[in-house]
C-alpha cells in the first residue's frame, strides 16, 4: 500500500498523527504498507509559495491513496484566490479526476445526545451523501469579476455540468444504493436551474439501468428540510458539488459533531483521497482539543475503497466504537452523562488500543 500523507493545516498534522500511528501498528503487524508525506494548502504556500506545488503533485498522482488533514487559516486569508490553501484543495482533487466523493453520516447510539437534534429522530441514522466533486460552479467558466452594463461591478460564477459527468457519478449513486436499501434520492434545483433540469434527465435515464433501486428526486431547499425533519427517510443522496458540499455540514450535525464524519473521493479506478470533512478549526489548532474520529474513520474508508482491505476497515470502526462504548470523549461529542473531555492525543492512545 503506497500512501501519501498529507497533513495539511490547522489541527491537520494532530488529527493525521493519530492515524498515522494506527497504520504504524498495522506495519508492524506485517501489512505492507509504505507511507510517504507532503504538503497541500497553507503548509505548502509556506514551503513552496503554491497550495498545490509540483512535488505535491507528482507525490499524489504516483500513490495509491492518500490521507488527508483539512487545509486553511486565517492567515492566508488576504492572498488572492489562486494561492488560498483551498485551490490547493480543490486543484488536487480535479487534477487526481476524483470525481466521487462519498460522505456517509453514521449516528453510533452512543452519540445520540450529542446530536442537535432530538434522540428519536436520529437514533439509527445512517446515510450517504454522494456528492459529485469535480464540476458543477466550483470549476465553472467563466468565473469572475467585471463591470456590467450599468458600470457596477459584479462577481459571477458558471454552473454546469456534462451529460458524461452527470451519468458516471448517477451510476455510483445507483451501484451504492444496490449495495445497500435499494432507496436513491437524486437532490437537485429542476424547479429553477438549466444544469438541474439535465441533472435530473440524465440521472433518471441511468436509473432504467437500476430496475431494482428506487429512484426520487428532490429539490434542494426541501432536502435541506427533510433532514433535519426526518433524516432516517434517506439511505443514499446523489447530488452535485455545491448541493452536496451544503447538504454534508448539515448532515454531519445528525451524527453528532462534524468531527464525527470521514470521506472517500474516488477516481474511476479506486484511487482515492480520504479526508474528515471538517475544516481545519485554527482556533483550536496545537491545542490537543481535536477530534481525530473523522481522520481515523477516513483511514478505515481508505482501506475498504482502495485497499479491498475490508478487515482492517472494520477494525478500525469496531475500535472507534469501542472507545465511545467505554464512554471516552473529545470536547465536540461531550454530553451530560459524558461532561469530561479527553484530548487528541489520548483519543488517538485509546484508539491504537482498541484497534
Ligand atoms: C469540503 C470543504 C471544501 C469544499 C472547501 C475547503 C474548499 O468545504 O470539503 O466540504 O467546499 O469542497
Ligand atoms: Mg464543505
Amino acid at each position: 500500500m503506497n500512501i501519501l500523507i498529507l497533513p495539511g493545516d490547522g489541527i491537520g498534522p494532530e488529527i493525521v498523527g493519530q492515524a498515522v500511528r494506527i497504520l504504524e501498528k498495522f506495519q508492524r503487524e506485517g501489512v505492507p504498507i509504505r507511507m510517504e508525506s507532503g504538503v497541500l494548502g497553507g503548509a505548502a504556500y509556506d514551503q513552496y509559495g503554491h497550495p498545490f506545488p509540483e512535488r505535491t503533485q507528482q507525490q499524489a498522482r504516483a500513490a495509491q491513496a492518500i490521507l488527508l488533514g483539512c487545509v486553511g487559516g486565517p492567515k492566508y486569508d488576504t492572498l488572492p484566490r489562486a494561492l488560498r490553501p483551498e485551490q490547493g484543495l480543490l486543484a488536487i482533487r480535479r487534477d487526481l479526476g476524483l470525481f466521487a466523493n462519498l460522505r456517509p453520516a453514521l449516528l453510533y447510539p452512543e452519540l445520540a445526545s450529542a446530536s442537535s437534534l432530538k434522540p428519536e429522530v436520529v437514533a439509527g441514522l445512517d446515510l450517504m451523501i454522494i456528492r459529485e466533486l469535480t464540476g458543477d460552479i466550483y470549476f465553472g467558466q467563466p468565473r469572475g469579476r467585471r463591470v456590467n452594463a450599468a458600470g457596477e461591478e459584479e462577481g459571477f460564477d458558471t454552473m454546469h455540468y456534462a451529460v458524461s459527468e452527470i451519468e458516471r457519478i448517477a451510476r455510483v449513486g445507483f451501484e451504492t444504493a444496490r449495495k445497500r436499501s435499494r432507496r436513491l434520492t437524486s437532490v437537485d434545483k429542476a424547479n429553477v436551474l438549466d444544469t438541474s433540469i439535465l441533472w435530473r434527465e440524465v440521472v433518471t435515464r441511468v436509473g432504467r439501468d437500476y430496475p431494482d433501486v428506487e429512484l426520487t428526486h428532490m429539490y434542494v431547499d426541501n432536502a435541506a428540510m427533510q433532514l433535519v425533519r426526518a433524516p432516517k427517510q434517506f439511505d443514499v443522496i446523489v447530488t452535485g458539488n455545491i448541493f452536496g458540499d451544503i447538504l454534508s455540514d448539515e448532515a454531519s450535525m445528525l451524527a453528532g459533531s462534524i468531527g464525527m464524519l470521514p470521506s472517500a473521493s474516488l477516481d474511476a479506478n479506486q484511487k482515492g483521497m480520504y479526508e474528515p470533512i471538517h475544516g481545519s478549526a485554527p482556533d483550536i489548532a496545537g491545542q490537543d482539543r481535536a477530534n481525530p474520529i473523522a481522520t481515523v474513520l477516513s483511514l478505515a474508508m481508505m482501506m475498504r475503497y482502495s485497499f479491498g482491505r475490508a478487515d482492517l476497515a472494520e477494525r478500525i470502526e469496531r475500535g472507534v466504537r469501542q472507545v465511545l462504548a467505554q464512554g471516552l470523549r473529545t470536547a465536540d461529542i461531550t454530553d451530560p452523562l459524558h461532561p469530561n473531555a479527553i484530548g487528541t492525543r489520548a483519543m488517538g492512545d485509546a484508539l491504537v488500543d482498541a484497534i
